[in-house]
């Protein structure tokens, strides 16, 4: 992964906390948590971790680690620890109070970085949402006064522990009627999704969806491609996405149409990276967003093969995949950022992968062609006979492909090309 350089100068000093128990990759896992907490302009300085069977139910460490960490955070001044599970409200509180600093845990710092980046109404919305879910049971603990603020649910703060129940109470109302007002605005703008989505439906276009680990390179691939096979240089179906190399820059989804040189077409659509843990009400908030690539017909999954975790980053992905039901669609695996490393490219490895660098013409043009295979298989090549006062049906199918052969005689034209299945079930009454 890459590391995301923040102003050291301003960054609030931070410790770092993991456990181990059964099952974990604690290097992997922390070394993913020290880049997501850069990339919340927080400074990490030094990382804690402990070994144990499962996480202690009144304080995640046991009682020694958390002594240790009262003491560090003493001696070194810092003033928050960042945990590397989500922990409960009792454990934030708990741990607070031992330690004396703010405990921000892995959920609470995923869910800062999407409210950062949330660009557009519905993105916004959704991390909204999630943020206030995560709030809910947790407004005695240090880090709700911020959230409080940030969410813009009042700005009135319930870190001090001694607020009464009524300001308790009162808040957990406002905070409800928010989430309410929330998912039906947010369900006012899937409506119109929805018909955007049942137009491109009807354009019996093939959706292929990149998804991926946040910076594996996926906004990059699609504007390298829509350079190339965009349409039009000013419609919006060519207009760039944005790419960064920052975790998490692309927070809502694209869909872009395609043209290929031989007239065939389909959408591409660019859409959230993953981490690990990613919290679950923050999947549930992205759902819609997800549906594109729910949706597809074929799944591009970047990889960013120059990373040493690349096969945890992979496996992240799969589980998000299968956590938010996108299973069984077909998946072409792309090892991307190869220049970066000792691998030859574009090198495919059977049918269903391929290593590349999305910054490279001829990957781009290999990448195509194993798209291609896959999503326009069913194709098949056809003689048609066009009569003379179908010149509608004929201009239509110039517009989407190329005419293999073509003669006229004085009752119509004799057109061979290339058709998928549902093209030829279209046009089935000129078929010769
Ligand atoms: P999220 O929006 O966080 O999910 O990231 P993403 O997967 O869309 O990644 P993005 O395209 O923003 O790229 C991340 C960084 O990797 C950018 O700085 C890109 O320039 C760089 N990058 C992408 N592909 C390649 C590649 O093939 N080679 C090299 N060297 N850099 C690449």
């Amino acid at each position: 992964m890459t590391q995301q350089h923040s102003n050291i100068e301003t960054a609030r000093q931070v410790f770092l906390a993991g456990l181990t128990t059964s099952n974990t990759n604690l290097t992997y896992e922390l070394e993913e948590l020290a880049n997501l907490t850069t990339a919340n302009n927080l400074d990490p300085v030094e990382t804690f971790t402990q070994k144990l069977e499962r996480p202690n139910p009144a304080t995640y460490f046991g009682k020694g680690k958390v002594e240790e960490l009262a003491e560090a955070v003493k001696s070194y001044d810092v003033d928050m620890i960042v945990a590397n599970d989500e922990l409960s409200p009792s454990q934030i509180r708990n741990l607070e109070k031992a330690t004396n600093a703010t405990v921000l845990d892995r959920t609470g710092l995923i869910l800062d970085i999407f409210a950062q980046r949330a660009q557009t109404k519905e993105a916004k919305l959704q991390v909204q949402l999630a943020r206030l879910q995560y709030q809910l049971p947790r407004l005695r603990t240090s880090m709700s006064i911020s959230l409080d603020q940030q969410t813009g649910s009042g700005g009135s703060g319930f870190t001090s522990r001694g607020s009464g129940e009524t300001k308790l109470e009162e808040s957990r109302r406002r905070i409800t009627a928010q989430m309410v007002h929330i998912r039906q605005d947010l369900s006012d703008l899937k409506k119109g999704d929805t018909t955007r989505s049942a137009r491109r439906q009807e354009n019996d276009l093939p959706n292929v969806a990149l998804v991926g680990y946040t910076n594996a390179g996926k906004s990059t691939l699609m504007n390298r491609l829509l350079e190339r096979f965009g349409v039009g240089s000013n419609t919006a179906d060519s207009k760039q996405v944005f790419e960064k190399d920052m975790l998490f820059a692309t927070l809502n989804t694209t869909v872009r149409q395609l043209t290929l040189p031989d007239k065939k077409q389909f959408l591409l659509s660019d859409t959230v990276g993953f981490v690990s843990k990613l919290p679950h009400n923050l999947v549930a908030a992205f759902q819609s967003t997800l549906q594109e690539a729910a949706n597809a017909d074929l799944l591009l999954h970047v990889v960013d093969v120059s990373d040493e975790h690349h096969k945890d980053m992979m496996a992240t992905t799969e589980k998000t995949l299968s956590e938010v039901g996108i299973t069984d669609i077909p998946m072409i695996t792309i090892y991307n950022k190869a220049d970066r490393t000792e691998l030859t490219y574009p090198e495919l490895s059977g049918e269903n992968a391929i290593t590349i660098s999305a910054l490279d013409s001829d990957s781009q043009t290999a990448l195509i062609d194993l798209i291609k295979k896959h999503i326009f298989n069913d194709v098949e090549v056809v003689t048609l006979h066009i009569p003379l006062d179908q010149g509608a049906v004929q201009a239509k199918l110039a517009a989407n492909h190329t005419f293999l052969s073509e003669s006229y005689d004085e009752t119509g034209s004799l057109l061979t090309v290339e058709l998928s299945k549902l093209e030829r079930e279209l046009f089935t009454t000129y078929i010769v």
